[in-house]
């Protein structure tokens, strides 16, 4: 497929927006610094906080830091568990939820078997997700365009 071109100036701290690549929807979401922080408080508590399991298909070299981006507030990834394939939900509200732990620091909620993933879509231990979810190939050119592919 053809890569995407994706113009990022009017995402707002906390906004995310979808672009469709591949035929996958993919996620452009800007962090704010709460949600950068969060990335701490959820370290020990991901199964592969550093992307090291399958980093050829999941982790591109410059994303394999613990924010998983080229830049710190910008989180590319593809919307789809890689359980079985269902698209996850955002819960970016940290707190006490429905099927959410009451830490729960902000993220993302596969609504299919409950797999949940940090602010850099790390999946958390013990959930039927067996890998972070991908962040795509994907390059700045500029500061307010990226291109994804
Ligand atoms: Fe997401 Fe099963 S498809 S948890």
């Amino acid at each position: 497929g053809a890569p995407v071109e994706v113009d990022i100036s009017t995402l707002n701290p906390g906004e995310m927006k979808t672009v469709e690549w591949r035929g996958k929807p993919v996620w452009i979401l800007k962090r704010t610094p709460e949600m950068i922080a969060s990335l701490k408080q959820t370290d020990g508590k991901v199964a592969d906080a550093e992307s090291k399991r399958n980093p050829a298909e999941f982790t591109p070299e410059y994303a394999r830091n613990e924010h998983r981006s080229i830049k710190p507030e910008i989180l590319v990834a593809v919307g789809i568990c890689t359980h079985l394939g269902c698209s996850p939900s955002s819960k970016f509200t940290p707190g006490p939820q429905p099927s959410l732990p009451d830490d729960w620091a902000g993220g993302f909620l596969c609504p299919c078997h409950g797999s949940t993933f940090d602010m850099a879509g790390r999946v958390f231990k013990n959930k039927p997700a067996p890998d972070n979810l991908q962040v795509p190939r994907h390059m700045y050119l500029s500061d307010t365009k990226l291109v994804i592919g």
